[in-house]
C-alpha cells in the first residue's frame, strides 16, 4: 500500500510509521510540527490545507489514508473549542475531500472512546448513540459522520476506529503509565489523583497500529465503526499492581481525586473488530508496560 498518514509526529503516528515501513508499505507522514525532533522524513502540511494534502496524495500515488492528525484529547485544548472544531472537524473534512479528489481507495479515521461520553454501567457497543461530554468528543462524532457521509454520497471507502486510552512512546498528554516509568527512573514518588472504582481503558500503541492495519487491509469493510481497546477495564489500584514488578523502584501514592477525562465507562466491547476484521489485541497491560519501559531504556532518560 501507499499510505498517507496525518498526525505522523504523534503518539499513534510515530508507532504506525514504523509498523507500516516494517510491513513493506510506502508511507508519506505529514504533520504541522515535528515537536522539536529531528525528523527529515516528516512532511509539514497543516490539516487546514486541503489542496496541499490532495497534491501530496496525488504525487505519492496514495492508495490509503490514515487520519491521526488532531487536537487529540479533551485535555489538549481546554478553553479553545473553536480550535478543536477547526482542526478536528474541518481538518477531517479536508482530508476526506483531498482523498476523494485524489481517488484514494480507503480512509481510516482515528475516532475515540470519548464519543460514548459519561455512559455509566453499560457495555459500550458500536450501535450505541454518541453522547459526548466534551467538544473533543463531539468533534470525533462529527468526524465519524463525515466518514460515513463521504462513503454514502461519494463512495469513498472509510472507517472510524473508536480507540481507548492510548499509552506508549511520544505521548505528550498526561499519562499515569508514562509518569510511573519516568518518576521511578528519577527516584520520585508518583502521586495519582483518582477515584478507587474508576475504570481505565488503556491500549498499547502497537495494538492500535495493528488495528489500523487490519482496517487498511480488509478487502471489504462490513461496518463503518469499530471499537479498539485492550479488552481490559482496570482500576488504578489494579494498574499499579500490574506495573509494580515491571518498573524498578516504583513508588505510587493514590490520592482522592478525578482523572482529567472523567467519563464513567464500564465495559468496552471489542468483539466486532475481532469478528469482522480479525483484529485481537496482543498486549495486555503487563506486556505493554514492559515494552514501553524497555523502549524508554533504549532511547535514554527523558524520552517518554
Ligand atoms: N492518545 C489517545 O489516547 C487517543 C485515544 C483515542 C483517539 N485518539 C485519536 O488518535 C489520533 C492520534 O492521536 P495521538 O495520541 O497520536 O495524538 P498526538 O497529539 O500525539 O498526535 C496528533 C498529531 O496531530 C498533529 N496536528 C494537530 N493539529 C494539526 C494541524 N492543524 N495540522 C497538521 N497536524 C496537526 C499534532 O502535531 C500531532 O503530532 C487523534 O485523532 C486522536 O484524537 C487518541
Amino acid at each position: 500500500m501507499k499510505v498517507l498518514l496525518t498526525g505522523g509526529a504523534g503518539l499513534i503516528g510515530m508507532a504506525l510509521r514504523q509498523r507500516l515501513a516494517a510491513d513493506g508499505h510506502a508511507v508519506a507522514a505529514v504533520d504541522h510540527t515535528s515537536h522539536g525532533r529531528d525528523d527529515p522524513a516528516l512532511l509539514r502540511i497543516d490539516l487546514a490545507d486541503a489542496a496541499e494534502l490532495q497534491r501530496l496524495m496525488e504525487q505519492h500515488g496514495t492508495t490509503a489514508v490514515v487520519h491521526c492528525g488532531a487536537i487529540s484529547g479533551p485535555m489538549m485544548a481546554r478553553g479553545r473549542p473553536l480550535d478543536i472544531v477547526a482542526t478536528n472537524i474541518t481538518g477531517t473534512a479536508n482530508v476526506l475531500e483531498a482523498a476523494r479528489l485524489a481517488g484514494v481507495a480507503r480512509v481510516v479515521f482515528c475516532s475515540s472512546i470519548s464519543v460514548y461520553g459519561n455512559a455509566g454501567d453499560v457495555t459500550l457497543g458500536e450501535a450505541m448513540a454518541a453522547h459526548p461530554t466534551s467538544v473533543y468528543g463531539a468533534s470525533k462524532t462529527a468526524g465519524e459522520q463525515l466518514v460515513e457521509a463521504f462513503a454514502a454520497e461519494y463512495g469513498l471507502d472509510g472507517v472510524s476506529l473508536r480507540i481507548g486510552r492510548v499509552y506508549g512512546q511520544y505521548r505528550r498528554g498526561n499519562c499515569v503509565i508514562k509518569s510511573m516509568i519516568e518518576d521511578a527512573a528519577a527516584g520520585r514518588e508518583t502521586v495519582i489523583p483518582c477515584a478507587t472504582d474508576f475504570l481505565y481503558h488503556y491500549v498499547w500503541q502497537g495494538d492500535v497500529s495493528a488495528a489500523i492495519l487490519a482496517a487498511l487491509s480488509a478487502k471489504t469493510l462490513p461496518s463503518r465503526v469499530y471499537n479498539v481497546g485492550s479488552g481490559a477495564a482496570l482500576t488504578m489500584t489494579q494498574i499499579v499492581e500490574i506495573a509494580r514488578p515491571l518498573i524498578a523502584g516504583l513508588r505510587v501514592r493514590l490520592v482522592p481525586g478525578a482523572d482529567d477525562v472523567s467519563d464513567v465507562q464500564t465495559r468496552f466491547d471489542i468483539s466486532r473488530i475481532a469478528r469482522e476484521l480479525d483484529f485481537r489485541p496482543a498486549y495486555p497491560l503487563a506486556r505493554g508496560i514492559a515494552a514501553y519501559a524497555s523502549a524508554l531504556r533504549e532511547r535514554g532518560a527523558g524520552a517518554a
